[in-house]
């Protein structure tokens, strides 16, 4: 049921302050003044020793599963003090890569049946790895295969492009590191900041949908376009790759999410002042780097959508030299839930204008169950 809603895209993006709120009920412990504030994740409870003593955590999915589990990466690394390492499903089997009994491997995936992740399952249980699943469906495939794991909670899924669960999945992986990563007298402002974080998040991307109409107005700019660039770095930079997979997937325009630390490696040779490219600069320890991107893409003319903090839009676009999209901050690590959401409504609103299938884009299938 779509609701108020016309499309089923819409209505999962304008859902999210709810469904990420499913996704922490219950689990997220904010107690009076003696009680500390902590995590519970039930269904992970018997295996978290085993997490913490293994040698890595390889991260496994496809697609926006992949990119969720790329933006909770750092958290994850910073928390646990494990190497955390990232596999598509596909690669992963293609290359036949070496996983080992020391290893977590965790298996994200919204549909739980996606059949690229679910050979990769099978493949890290026959190599002895201890398997967790990260899934919105419960009784999937992945779901009922794996060792542990954690359900997604955002409600079921019906537009192709994943929205909602994107999300959700960030959240629960952030939770995870809160879990993994031991309450340590050095961590403590750190942990506190971010299960704060959490429980503000549903009113800050609340906030943020209110950018609605200034992205219908962007998307009204950008209709004809043949192609976006969308620069990110850092916890943003699988803000970049999953804000363009929206593009590309249901508005059917070219678009590459592209670290901006490679920038001079290759990518700067496309910058003119026609291909618009949108540069994620929100506050954290990589913006000053950020501004020095922005610069240099101004010195050859780009023609910049810059996506900052609210009231940054001086100290990113010196004398209203470039478009800017501000977002409210949040802490560092929950930064990605927030900065999805513009793209998510851009992608929503491009396809709408260009005439394309929102809910069902061409070729593509909401689960893909074959290799
Ligand atoms: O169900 P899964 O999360 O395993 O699906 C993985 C990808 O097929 C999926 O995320 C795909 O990239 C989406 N359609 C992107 O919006």
């Amino acid at each position: 049921n779509k609701g108020n809603y016309e499309h089923y895209m819409q209505k999962e993006i304008h859902e999210q302050p709810e469904s990420l709120k499913t996704t922490m009920r219950g689990r997220l412990i904010r107690g009076g003044s003696c009680k500390a504030k902590t995590v519970l994740l039930g269904g992970l409870k018997d295996h978290l020793k085993t997490i913490r003593r293994s040698r890595r955590i390889v991260f496994i999915g496809c697609g926006t599963s992949y990119n969720a589990a790329l933006a909770a990466r750092p958290i994850l690394e910073e928390l646990s003090g494990v190497p955390v390492t990232m596999e598509i499903a596909s690669d992963l089997l293609d290359r036949q890569g070496p996983i080992y009994r020391e290893d977590t491997a965790v298996f994200v995936s919204q549909s739980g049946e996606t059949a690229d992740t679910l050979l990769a399952l099978e493949y890290a249980l026959e190599n002895g790895a201890l398997c967790v699943g990260i899934t919105n469906t419960v009784g999937s495939a992945i779901a009922r295969h794996t060792h542990c794991g954690i359900h997604i909670n955002a409600g079921c899924e019906i537009g192709v492009a994943s929205t909602k669960a994107y999300t959700s999945q960030i959240v629960v992986m952030a939770m995870l590191a809160l879990a993994i990563g031991g309450d340590t007298i050095s961590n403590q402002a750190r942990r506190e900041a971010i299960i704060d974080g959490l429980f503000d998040l549903p009113n800050n991307v609340r906030e943020v949908l209110k950018l609605d109409q200034e992205m219908k107005d962007l998307a009204k700019l950008l209709v004809a376009e043949q192609s976006l660039l969308v620069f990110g770095r850092g916890y943003n930079y699988a803000t970049a790759l999953e804000g363009a997979l929206k593009v590309k997937e249901v508005a059917l325009m070219h678009s590459e999410g592209i670290l901006a630390g490679e920038m001079k490696h290759g990518p700067l040779a496309l910058v003119d002042e026609n291909l618009p490219i949108v540069v994620i600069a929100t506050r954290d320890a990589c913006f000053s780097k950020q501004q020095s991107v922005i610069q240099q893409l101004h010195a050859r003319k780009g023609r910049l959508i810059v996506m900052c903090s609210k009231g940054d839009a001086n100290a990113v676009g010196p004398g209203g030299s470039c478009r800017v999209i501000e977002v409210p901050q949040v802490e560092d690590c929950l930064q990605p839930v927030v900065n999805i959401i513009p793209l998510q409504l851009l992608a929503y609103h491009l396809t709408v204008l260009r005439g394309f299938n929102v809910d069902q884009p061409r070729n593509l299938a909401k689960s893909v169950t074959t290799q």
